[in-house]
């Protein structure tokens, strides 16, 4: 069987792009061909670097439009040729025009969908008094978190949480909800019928 391929997008500390190392990329899952950063500083890159994954860090330049910068990182996946496009802590909305081009492309995100889009999800949880948060791993579509949902993991709120405590128990639930739709990806074991997402049983 063709090796699956997996590119990497990753802005930040990249515990998610560790979990898919550990249990995808040296388990011989699916390959993670290149993991690509927009940030310098990106502990994702040195986590890549030291799994010996070619990693490329491309910063915007200075008053480039996502559209303009995300052409680039294009031509940069090209090469790779990935069958999926992870976001893993991308801080960036994709184009359309890269979306249109691109295979599909999954996000992980740390609330239960489709409540509280955008940037400090948990934060935004807790001031809105929720019991029960969780993550969840959808399609880009190229809204903002607005894509098609693939898998979701609950867990409770704390009376004593703070939005670090949340966001550290709802990162262990991320790691395994990604690792799950990654497997069943590169097992051909997803089907999309428009918003409806599933992952089918092995057997
Ligand atoms: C995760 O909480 C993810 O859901 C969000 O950004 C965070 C990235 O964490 N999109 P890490 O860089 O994978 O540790």
């Amino acid at each position: 069987m063709a090796e699956y391929r997996l590119a990497v997008l990753a802005s930040g500390n990249g515990s998610n792009l560790q979990a898919l190392i550990d249990k995808v990329h040296l388990t011989g899952l699916a390959r993670i061909s290149i993991v690509i950063s927009d940030r310098s500083k990106a502990p994702a890159l040195a986590r890549a670097e030291h799994a010996s994954i070619p990693c490329r860090l491309l910063t915007p330049l200075p008053a480039e439009g996502g559209k303009s910068y995300h052409r680039r990182v294009a031509s940069v996946l090209a090469t790779a040729a990935p069958d999926l496009i992870v976001l893993a802590g991308y801080l960036r909305l994709l184009p359309a025009e890269f979306l249109a081009l691109a295979p599909p492309v999954i996000n992980v995100h740390p609330s239960l969908l489709p409540a509280f889009t955008g940037l400090d999800a948990p934060a935004q949880a807790l001031a809105a008094g929720v019991k029960i948060s969780g993550c969840t791993v959808h399609l880009v579509d190229g809204g903002m978190d607005t894509g098609p949902i693939i898998c979701q993991r609950a867990l409770p709120v704390l009376a004593a949480d703070t939005p670090d405590s949340l966001h550290a128990r709802i990162k262990k639930l991320e790691h395994q909800a990604l690792i799950e739709v990654v497997s069943a990806f590169a097992r051909g074991r997803v089907a999309i019928s428009g918003r409806k997402v599933e992952i089918q049983e092995e057997g």
